[in-house]
């Protein structure tokens, strides 16, 4: 029972597990000296030395806008710079050639709440893999939605396809409304990357099930990872497959500068929505606006001119992409590190491809994490395993940490 706050605002009360796991780490460092503990919690970049990576591109120019361009509201929909930067720095040269409208948003989890908001009635359920970031389920059950999940490897531990198409046709035939969430490339927890064939048989699927005009699809593509993902380019190439899709197939992308520009805290990002239909990007244009002004308002001014400059500017754009190039190649290192130790010292992991998370299932992953937190070894435990970092860990723990998870999973 609630004592003052009203039936629904009524949660569990329990502090965020990762922040309470990162605060031991914090302790055991302290403790014990940085180079014996390995701190795999947190989702943000690390240098080796364990600080946090702040982009020099990024923050100088920011510090240089003056004050007012700082200090001054922005409009609802974020500013035109910023709008068209967002849409540049997602797409890269994979534009689709389709009807394309941006809205600002506080980050990817305000691009979530967009379309989780906007794409579902009360009572529907979302659809996303097994594995999934968990506001997914904190803002879907917030605003009383639910969330079905369909297993994201099969057997063979290849991306379960059979099992998103079985799951989308059963939510659709329920709710003849379909809001599919796909974080990729560079899915947190895992790191796996849906390619280019696999988008090809997700889009025809869909495209065959909207032949009934009826079915509602929308895909929101959380790209928050998409800069630290393949070589150059590569993984932006299935954006152009989002031409000619039909009218009642709506795509929204959910851009996030948090970890492309390191800009985690300063709350910046935009849902980009693309129809073949002006007038379904339309609709979506003015429902995001309300959302926006009925929730946050507005977006941080000072992030949105820093990034159209960095977009706009040559030299600082020739900058910018240097550091997150130098970070994309160091944190590749770090993955491929953990990647063959594991295998040679025969620590099952998912099929990893990009980004700042590895996963390891396991039983009882608290007990696991638990485990080896006395080994100075920080994990996140989730339900079916556990998610290690190498966004946060050098090279080198990256080496050494599978050889003693394995030990300590095998206690
Ligand atoms: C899967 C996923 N989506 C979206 C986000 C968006 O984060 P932010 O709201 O900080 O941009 C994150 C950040 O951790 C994430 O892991």
């Amino acid at each position: 029972m609630a004592i003052m706050v009203a039936e629904h605002g009524k949660w569990p009360a329990k502090s965020d597990p990762i922040f309470m796991i990162a605060g031991k780490a914090a302790e055991a460092k302290e403790k014990y000296g940085a180079d014996k503990v390995i701190n795999s919690t947190l989702g943000a970049l690390m240098d080796d030395d364990g600080s946090l990576v702040a982009f020099d591109s990024v923050y100088t120019t920011l510090k240089n806008l003056n004050n007012a361009e700082i200090a001054a509201y922005a409009p609802i929909q974020g500013t035109k710079e910023f709008l068209e930067a967002a849409e540049l720095n997602c797409f890269g040269q994979y534009r689709p050639d389709a009807h394309i409208r941006a809205v600002s948003t506080p980050g990817g989890t305000g691009g979530v709440k967009q379309a989780v908001w906007n794409y579902t009635n009360t009572g529907d359920s979302i659809l996303t893999t097994n594995w999934y970031w968990s506001p997914y389920n904190t803002i879907t059950e917030e605003i009383d939605r639910g969330v079905e999940t369909f297993d994201i490897f099969n057997e063979d531990g290849n991306y379960n396809l059979k099992g998103l198409k079985e799951q989308s046709k059963k939510l659709l035939d329920k709710q003849k409304r379909l809001l599919l969430i796909l974080n990729t490339p560079a899915h947190n927890p895992t790191g796996y990357s849906v390619s280019d064939e696999e988008w090809d048989e997700i889009l025809d699927f869909m495209k065959k099930e909207a032949e009934d005009k009826e079915n509602k699809i929308t895909i929101l593509v959380d790209a928050a990872y998409i800069e630290f993902a393949g070589e150059k380019d590569e993984r932006k190439k299935f954006f152009k497959k989002f031409t000619n899709l039909p009218d009642n197939l709506f795509i929204i992308v959910a851009f996030s500068t948090s970890k492309s520009h390191t800009m985690y805290g300063l709350r910046s990002g935009a849902v980009i929505g693309i129809s073949s239909n002006e007038e379904v990007v339309e609709e979506f244009y003015y429902a995001c606006l309300h959302t926006a002004r009925a929730n946050w308002s507005n977006g941080t001014r000072g992030a949105m001119a820093t990034v159209a400059k960095i977009t706009n500017d040559k030299n600082l754009n020739k900058q910018y992409q240097e550091e997150k190039n130098k970070y994309k190649k160091l944190l590749r290192k770090r993955a491929e590190a953990f990647v063959e130790e594991a295998e040679k010292v025969n620590l099952e992991i998912l099929p990893y491809r990009d980004g700042f998370f590895v996963s390891i299932p396991c039983d009882n992953p608290q007990e696991a994490s638990e485990k080896l937190m006395k080994e100075n070894i920080f994990v996140v435990p989730l339900q079916k395993g556990l998610r290690f970092a190498v966004c946060a860990v050098s090279e080198e723990k990256c080496k050494t940490a599978p050889e003693k998870i394995k030990k300590v999973l095998n206690k």
